[in-house]
């Protein structure tokens, strides 16, 4: 693990999509998994930059979302899909059937999951995952449990990961009760792991995640068998590893 502790978010955010431009500038025709939530804007956002400064391209890099609420269409405000096209595929020259997100208002979830996982299989190993972690340590959506996945499925959202993100929500009610989600098996086989994390409220978690034991009531702490992951923080975030 390669740990950076920055002293604020620009120049974390700036370091992070340096690590993924370089990925791309290496092989143009790169495969990259992207992760939501309100953590990988500002990357997102470096990435914008790095474009419109004519740095890279990705008119040949193909995406693979991490997951998706059930239930939520592609034009619905808070499904993943929209936040990606927000923050990033409406900025840059992203080919559309390069970008991948699982499908939330399928006929079959199941199926859904199925089909998005034989995807992956054939992709193969991705080049770079950008990852980040929720409070109760979920990656992705990837749930504490007594068990976890490698493979994509169908998941019920603990009540936690619900409350915490329905702050982006009208209500708690409006928040989906189940997602479909990449398991942790193409995180892991992935050639570099970008991950990220920044602010008071995930310094435990991380502490727990990067320092405990491996654990499925922890799934970040499976990255700590990750070869080549760099770790991203800011100095709250990383209080309790100094
Ligand atoms: C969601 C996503 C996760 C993300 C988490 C943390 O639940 N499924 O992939 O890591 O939120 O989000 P934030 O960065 O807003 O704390």
């Amino acid at each position: 693990m390669k740990l950076m502790v920055f002293k604020n978010e620009e120049d974390l955010d700036m370091a992070a999509a340096n690590s993924v431009v370089e990925v791309i500038k290496a092989n143009p025709k790169a495969t990259l998994g992207f992760a939501t939530g309100q953590t990988p804007v500002g990357l997102y956002q470096k990435l914008v930059q790095a474009y419109q400064n004519g740095l890279v391209s990705f008119k040949q890099v193909t995406t693979y979302n991490i997951d998706e609420y059930a239930g939520l269409a592609k034009d619905h405000p808070q499904s993943f899909y929209y936040f990606m096209k927000t923050h990033l595929f409406s900025q840059v020259d992203f080919t559309e059937g390069n970008i991948h997100i699982p499908d939330g208002i399928g006929p079959d979830l199941e199926e859904e999951a199925k089909r998005y996982e034989a995807m992956l299989k054939e992709a193969g190993q991705l080049d770079v995952q950008i990852l980040s972690i929720g409070l109760n340590g979920h990656i992705g959506f990837n749930e504490p449990g007594h068990t976890l996945h490698a493979e994509t499925h169908v998941v019920t959202l603990t009540e936690d990961t619900r409350e915490v993100n329905s702050r982006v929500f009208p209500s708690l009610a409006a928040v989906p009760t189940k997602a479909i989600t990449m398991g942790l098996g193409p995180m892991i086989k992935a050639k570099k792991i970008v991950f990220i994390a920044k602010g008071e409220s995930k310094a435990n978690i991380l502490k727990q995640a990067f320092q405990g034991p491996i654990d499925p009531l922890v799934p970040g702490s499976f990255l700590q068998l990750h070869p080549n992951i760099e770790v991203y923080l800011d100095e709250k975030a990383a209080q309790y590893f100094m």
